[in-house]
């Protein structure tokens, strides 16, 4: 086989800008004709929703895939909660889902005062905090990078468990001391609790890296599941209002083992508006009774902390940089369904610096601050049932009302990048495919 195939087997689906663009229904639409989906960044701070047949599944750390019983992979980029990713194979077991899972040996572990550093922390940074889903993603990645953290293989070794958390332990209580002088972490019951998890997860535990090289040079189809999105990304997002890994296509290699070369064709995700939970300046955000509206009628509400999310007019202007980031191929544009109603809609093409339009969207949150977004206006499009947003599907793009395809036109010509999908509703069949053979 040559190489050039190779490439078209795999998909990468990441989000384009604060996370929550709607990357599980496009994982689900496409895991149908995948072998194997990969997460390879983040941890349980993810949330993907997923309408299966008549029934919702909402995951934090499983990749989406596995409601279609898919092989699923949780590679070595990703931070572990061994109990969430325990519940959450019991979950799909009691509903009747064969669990197909690896899980990699080098997967950073999160233990309980991970999570209450990422609390202490948040509340010292003051206006620095970003906001963070407190599940202590943070903490366990600033201690892979610093070389103490405890790895999935450790668990499944009690010795080395033990050497480790008698090392690390101390060093961690006498840190969350200073926030919380009285503060004792009880080493017997966490080394129990973590030998247990490791016994139940034993079986899952292997080397991912060359297994997913294996199953490429074998020809399976691979899709690789990003969580947040592009903007939250620790080296390329708006810092430090972001999470603590690549959450962009960027972090594929490294998460998983596999060569930049044998990556396949990248989807970017964007929602018909912005939303992102946590701090950090949003441009466009919508503080009035239209972005009340939005939120209401998007249910903009967080997967995974249940807090209300902030919204706000779609920004070219980021995406358009996320676009570059990621080397999307093509575009799905979800949540249209959500601006019914509102009228006029606005779309923030680029943004302005003392008068001058900038060339790029400018990364470092004191500049974004200071500028001042340009919008085009739009007519904005009727209010109608999700049965008839349905049929709409079903019937397909020219079906659309023309006021709304005006919107998506504009934005495929400013980002230069072909829209391949359009998502007018929460299930995989609300949704419109303008590219056959994507995948
Ligand atoms: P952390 O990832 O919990 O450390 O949070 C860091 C920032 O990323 C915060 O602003 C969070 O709100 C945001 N964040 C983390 N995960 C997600 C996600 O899945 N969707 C949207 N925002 C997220």
């Amino acid at each position: 086989m040559d190489k050039c195939e190779i490439k078209k087997k795999n998909l990468a689906i990441i989000g384009l800008s604060w996370g929550d663009e709607g990357k599980g229904k496009f994982v689900d639409y496409f895991s149908q004709k995948a072998d194997v989906v990969v997460r390879y960044q983040g941890g349980n701070n993810a949330g993907h929703t997923v309408v299966c047949n008549g029934k919702k599944y909402k995951f934090h750390l499983i990749p989406s895939g596995a409601v279609l019983e898919k092989e699923i992979v949780i590679a070595n980029g990703v931070v572990i909660d061994p109990r969430v990713l325990l519940e959450e194979i019991a979950l799909l077991e009691k509903n009747g889902k064969k669990v197909n899972l690896k899980i990699s040996s080098t997967a950073h572990v999160i233990f309980p005062f991970h999570k209450v550093l990422d609390g202490l922390e948040e509340e010292s940074k003051l206006d620095l905090a970003a906001g963070t889903t407190r599940r202590g993603i943070g903490p366990t990645y600033s201690d892979k990078a610093s070389r103490w953290g405890i790895r999935m293989h450790d668990l499944i070794h009690p010795d080395i468990l033990k050497m480790k958390l008698m090392k690390l332990i101390p060093i961690k209580e006498k840190i969350i001391q200073v926030f919380n002088p009285t503060y004792k972490i009880d080493f017997d019951s966490i080394y129990q609790e973590y030998l247990e998890y490791g016994r139940k997860l034993k079986p899952y535990i292997v080397d991912t890296a060359p297994y997913l090289n294996k199953l490429i040079d074998e020809g399976r189809k691979i899709i690789f599941e990003g969580a947040q999105g592009t903007l939250l990304g620790i080296d390329h997002g708006m810092y430090p209002y972001g999470t603590s890994s690549n959450a962009n296509a960027l972090g594929i290699p490294p998460g998983t083992g596999i060569s930049p070369k044998k990556l396949g064709k990248i989807i970017g995700i964007m929602k018909a508006y912005t939303s992102r939970v946590g701090g950090g300046v949003l441009p466009t955000e919508l503080m009035d009774d239209v972005g009340d509206q939005i939120r209401k009628q998007g249910n903009e509400y967080g997967t995974t902390t249940g807090r209300p999310r902030r919204v706000g007019w779609v920004d070219l202007f980021n995406i358009k940089y996320s676009i570059m980031l990621n080397g999307v191929d093509f575009l799905a544009i979800t949540l249209l369904d959500a601006l019914q109603g509102i009228n006029p809609v606005k779309i923030c093409t680029h943004y302005e610096l003392n008068g001058t339009p900038l060339e790029h969207w400018p990364i470092h949150p004191e500049i974004i601050e200071k500028c001042v977004p340009i919008y085009k206006e739009f007519k904005g499009w009727d209010v109608k049932t999700p049965e008839e947003w349905s049929k709409i599907a079903t019937r397909g793009y020219s079906s659309l009302p023309s006021e709304m395809r005006e919107y998506i036109e504009f934005i495929e010509k400013k980002l230069e990048t072909k829209i391949a999908l359009i998502s007018i509703g929460p299930s995989r069949e609300d949704t419109i495919c303008l590219i056959d053979d994507l995948f």
